[in-house]
């Protein structure tokens, strides 16, 4: 798949990585394409290229957008009319809204007129880099962390459960777009146990069944 990241720090930068060694080709959209941040995350793999983000957006099928929450009113309106391309929104609007937006799903929507979905916004960026974890009593067995994606469009729902799978994550259907701002809530449970009770950003959810 061909994919545009605009935001390549901790979550971008995860994801556009783990995706170029699933085999997606990737194109980094940045303020400064030529920069040291981004030549880094390009070194590492012939599947990741950058440019300015005006360029980035012009061919792309799917946007993954991973800038501060703040920021995304502003930057829906830099990008433009979006219809009929794919946004992957991962940022989490719950401590700053991008004003008068209440989310940046709702901003890349309504500007954009974008296929906007939510995902990679309830875990750490950690488990972006690696959602493997031991399983108990054993070297060998893993467990693959849970990530869900939320949004009532089903083409860019289907697109972000797949790229949730290709990341080592098991991918669950979290709803339409009235359960957007339940996921955004998820991070604050993610934050509240990994950093005010203090388990450390090493911590994943899992959902059991039976
Ligand atoms: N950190 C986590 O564990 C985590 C987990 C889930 C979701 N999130 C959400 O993901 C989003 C990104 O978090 P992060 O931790 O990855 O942040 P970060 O490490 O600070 O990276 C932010 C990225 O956004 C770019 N950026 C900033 N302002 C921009 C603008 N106006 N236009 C274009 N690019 C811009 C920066 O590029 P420059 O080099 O140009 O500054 C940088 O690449 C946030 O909304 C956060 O809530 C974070």
């Amino acid at each position: 798949m061909k994919i545009t990241a605009i935001g390549h720090g901790n979550v971008g930068g995860a994801l556009i990585k783990a995706w170029a060694k699933a085999g997606h080709q990737i194109t980094i959209g940045a303020r400064n394409p030529e920069g040291d941040k981004v030549r880094k995350i390009i070194n590492q793999s012939d599947n990741i290229r950058a440019t300015s983000i005006e360029e980035s957006i012009k061919e792309a099928e799917v946007i993954v957008i991973s800038i501060p929450s703040h920021l995304t009113a502003d930057l829906a309106h830099q990008l433009g009319n979006l219809s009929g391309k794919v946004i992957i929104d991962t940022t989490n609007s719950v401590f700053r809204k991008p004003e008068p937006y209440r989310t940046a799903f709702e901003a890349f929507q309504k500007v954009c007129k974008a296929d906007v979905v939510k995902c990679f916004n309830s875990t750490g960026f950690e488990n972006m880099i690696d959602p493997h974890y031991p399983q108990d009593n054993s070297d060998n067995a893993v467990l693959k962390a849970d990530m869900f994606a939320a949004g009532s469009n089903p083409k860019a729902k289907e697109i972000a459960l797949q790229l949730a799978k290709d990341a080592g994550f098991i991918a669950y259907d979290f709803g339409g777009d009235e359960e957007v701002e339940l996921l955004e809530e998820l991070c604050r449970i993610w934050i509240n146990l990994a950093m005010k009770q203090g388990m450390g950003r090493n911590i994943a959810f899992k959902l059991l069944k039976r």
